[in-house]
């Protein structure tokens, strides 16, 4: 079993940090944000993703994981550390590597004081180039020794999706790492040991770049599939059934992961990194006319949702759903949230119902309307309850799908206005005062 320092506990690193955990090693999570540090500590997730709590619960209290500010000691007590720290977009689209060089500069300082040998492990998402650029050059400094001899360095992606974070870590579609060293790569290589799933081990940039490229890869899926469910919509077909025939040619088509035609993409991967592709590409002279699309097509589908609620003559609309995507309390550059504040800046009253972000706020996370830039005021919009919303409203706009929620919408029987960008049923098409996006 080894000891795993974790630096930033984000969506990234407390699954990463729980997972470690529960799977027996011992895990001391680091942050620079106290309040996160002390959640962990109580025994509690400063995220809410499904699973995460209990594993956090049960680990704390054997004693597996723990969590401070004090980057010396978490580098002192461990052989590697896992760098899970936030890479946003900067003003012109490339990625901020900001808070990545801070953790470089704090964990080449703790080796420096350590002594002994420890791998320096990038997890967050960086263009190509940046480990050997940017990092390196920053641990190297910092440290005073050189990389890939005095201490091990790994660049190894992490491909979860939120809400499905802790199942995907048992059961990824794809691990990839690079690394400098022998050490760090049995390492990588000794921790994937007990899942079925092909280890690619390359070379840094390659890793990084392969990354970016399930990202874009994401994205172009998402538009494309809603690109299409538009054009069979207005040939009066349905866009999800084209769909999903093409999609089940799994031989020689895709996968239908991302390919359901419905509402825009958002959070804080795809966006931004379509974004930090097309910089980087730009860097190098390369065009990206798809990519560039790719973005235009994502807020065309955002432009057509108002469209839909505009021409329904919405005074007063409930939203369902505001996070990114079901089942997470994560806003960052929810389209949702971007559809919801331009309905409010045209006058229109919405109130949302979203049970995970509603849970956020009831426990004060820090967390708490991450990435709500669009400036909703969270307590002023949403309403406890399905029943507070349904009453309170005369439009239903369906954003994300919940169980409960197709229930209520199934059960008022047409006699309210239902807009739905995420299909309640996949047997029901626009008609009366059903208005699906792209069916
Ligand atoms: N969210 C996802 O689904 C996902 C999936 C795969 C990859 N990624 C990538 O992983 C990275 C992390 O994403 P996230 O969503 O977990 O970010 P996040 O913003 O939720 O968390 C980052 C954490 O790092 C902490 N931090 C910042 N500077 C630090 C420092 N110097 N030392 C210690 N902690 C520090 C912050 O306080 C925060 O808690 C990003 O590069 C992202 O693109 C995200």
């Amino acid at each position: 079993m080894a000891n795993i320092a974790v630096f930033g506990i984000g969506y990234v690193g407390v699954v990463s940090a729980a997972c470690l955990a529960r799977d027996g090693h011992r895990v001391i999570a680091v942050d620079v944000d106290p309040t996160k540090v002390a959640a962990i500590n109580a025994g509690l997730s400063p995220i809410v993703e499904p699973g995460v709590s209990e594993i956090i619960a049960e680990c704390v209290a054997e004693g597996r994981l723990t969590a401070t500010t004090d980057a010396e000691h978490a580098i002192r007590e461990t052989d590697a550390s896992f760098v899970c720290v936030g890479t946003p977009s900067a003003p012109d689209g490339s990625i901020s590597l900001e808070y990545v060089k801070d953790a470089c500069r704090a964990i080449g300082s703790a080796i420096a004081a350590k002594g002994g040998y420890h791998s320096v492990i990038l997890r967050s998402t960086i263009v190509p180039g940046t480990m050997e650029e940017t990092c390196i050059p920053v641990l190297e400094t910092a440290s005073g020794r050189k990389a890939g001899t005095d201490f091990g360095v790994g660049y190894y992606p992490e491909f979860l999706r939120e809400s499905t974070a802790v199942a995907d870590y048992r059961d990824p579609g794809l691990i990839v790492f690079g690394a400098l060293d022998d050490m760090t790569a049995r390492l990588l290589t000794d921790l994937n040991g007990g899942i079925d799933c092909k280890i690619h081990v390359t070379d840094l940039r390659t890793a990084e770049m392969v990354k970016y490229t399930s990202n874009a890869w994401r994205a172009v899926k998402v538009s494309f599939a809603n690109e299409i469910g538009n054009i069979a919509k207005s040939a009066g077909l349905d866009g999800q059934q084209v769909l999903s025939i093409l999609t089940s040619d799994l031989k020689v088509s895709m996968s239908p992961w991302f390919m359901r035609p419905g509402f825009a993409f958002g959070g804080s991967c795809l966006p931004k990194d379509v974004r930090a592709l097309r910089a980087f590409a730009a860097t190098r002279r390369t065009e990206t006319p798809l990519l560039d699309a790719v973005l235009v097509a994502n807020a065309e589908q955002i432009a057509r949702a108002e469209a839909m609620v505009r021409d329904a003559g919405a005074r007063r609309v409930g939203l369902i759903g505001i996070s990114f995507k079901p089942g997470t309390d994560d806003m960052r550059e929810s389209p949702l949230a971007e559809l919801a504040s331009r309905l409010i800046g045209q006058g229109v009253a919405v109130k949302v119902w979203d049970p995970y972000v509603q849970e956020a706020c009831d426990a004060d996370l820090t967390s708490t309307g991450r990435g709500n830039d669009w400036g909703i005021d969270l307590k002023e919009t949403l309403v406890p309850s399905l029943d507070d919303l349904i009453e309170g409203t005369d439009i239903l706009l369906v954003g994300n799908r919940y169980e409960d929620a197709v229930t209520r919408l199934t059960a008022l029987n047409g006699d309210r206005t239902v807009i739905d960008l995420a299909r309640i049923d996949p047997k029901r098409r626009s008609g009366g005062s059903y208005h699906g996006i792209c069916w």
